[in-house]
């Protein structure tokens, strides 16, 4: 089936990442349900845009780290499409949610954390299966550096909540197989006009300079339209081979040795 006769629902896709997503999806003519939590205003402008690059869609709101407003999410979904073809779980809370270290992190703080990445991927896949048919894709938008190392002391929850959500996507990969249904994580590395831009001015600069002096082999940073395009060819019906994957997105950032400057390793 052509990518313009299918309907997808991304979350987190007012503004960030995900509306990269919903755009490059829409340029091939997806119609994109763009989910929202609090930032009506923004949804709207992905929605204007997705209309723009020729494509529609819907709008729907839901708190993913309460599994009924998720389960509320996809009956909208439901009404308004009736069916789903691409479903991409890519929300996030606001970092002061969940930002703390190991002693500090407060036990409503590693929940926001869990539950808005875990627990919102196993309600949402569930919710998401029934309304799917055979050529399914379902795909998470992990940071598998934050998942698998120890470093930036205070993502403790979102690593762990990261770390499981790496687990339920090979998990899921294995429960729908058979029905020719494929389940993948993309990992970005840091990537523009997102959390990033939220950052203060001096931490984005050490961020962008570290990367743009080679950390990042392709000397930059990504954007919403790098991980947009990746996500498109994972929908596409060549990829129904590859399952239950980790994939970096990041101009070769995670082949790099942490323990050697980038000068060194680059020559
Ligand atoms: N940015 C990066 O460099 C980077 C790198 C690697 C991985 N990632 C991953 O990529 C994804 C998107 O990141 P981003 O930086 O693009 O995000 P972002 O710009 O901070 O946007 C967050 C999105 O999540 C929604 N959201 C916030 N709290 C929510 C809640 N409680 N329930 C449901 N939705 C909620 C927001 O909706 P409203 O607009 O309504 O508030 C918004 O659409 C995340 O999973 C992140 O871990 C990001």
């Amino acid at each position: 089936m052509a990518l313009d006769e299918k309907f997808a629902l991304i979350t987190g896709s007012s503004r960030g990442i995900g509306r990269g997503i919903a755009l490059a999806l829409a340029q091939e003519g997806v119609k994109v349900a763009i989910h929202y939590y609090q930032n009506e205003t923004a949804a709207k402008a992905t929605l204007g845009q997705v209309r723009d690059h020729g494509s529609d869609g819907v709008l729907v709101q839901a708190d993913c780290t309460r599994p009924n407003a998720i389960t509320e999410m996809f009956r909208s979904v439901k009404a308004a499409f009736g069916k789903l073809d691409i479903f991409v779980s890519n929300a996030r809370p606001e970092v002061p949610a969940f930002f703390q270290p190991p002693l500090d992190i407060t036990l409503e703080q590693w929940d926001a954390a869990l539950d808005s990445q875990a627990k919102a991927f196993l309600v949402g896949v569930r919710e998401a299966l029934p309304l799917m048919d055979h050529g399914g894709r379902i795909l998470a938008i992990t940071y598998a550096q934050g998942s698998r190392t120890g470093g930036v002391q205070p993502w403790v929850g979102m690593g762990s909540a990261k770390a499981a959500l790496e687990s339920l996507v090979r998990y899921f990969a294995v429960t729908v197989a058979s029905r020719g249904i494929t389940v993948n994580a993309i990992s970005p590395g840091w990537t523009e006009d997102s959390v990033l831009n939220t950052l203060p001015d001096q931490a984005q600069q050490l961020i962008r300079n570290w990367h743009g002096r080679g950390w990042t082999p392709m000397g930059r940073l990504g954007t919403p339209e790098d991980v947009g395009n990746v996500v498109t060819l994972f929908c596409s019906e060549k990829a129904q081979w590859i399952t239950g994957q980790i994939i970096y997105a990041d101009g070769g950032a995670s082949l790099m040795n942490p323990e050697v400057p980038p000068e060194i390793q680059l020559g």
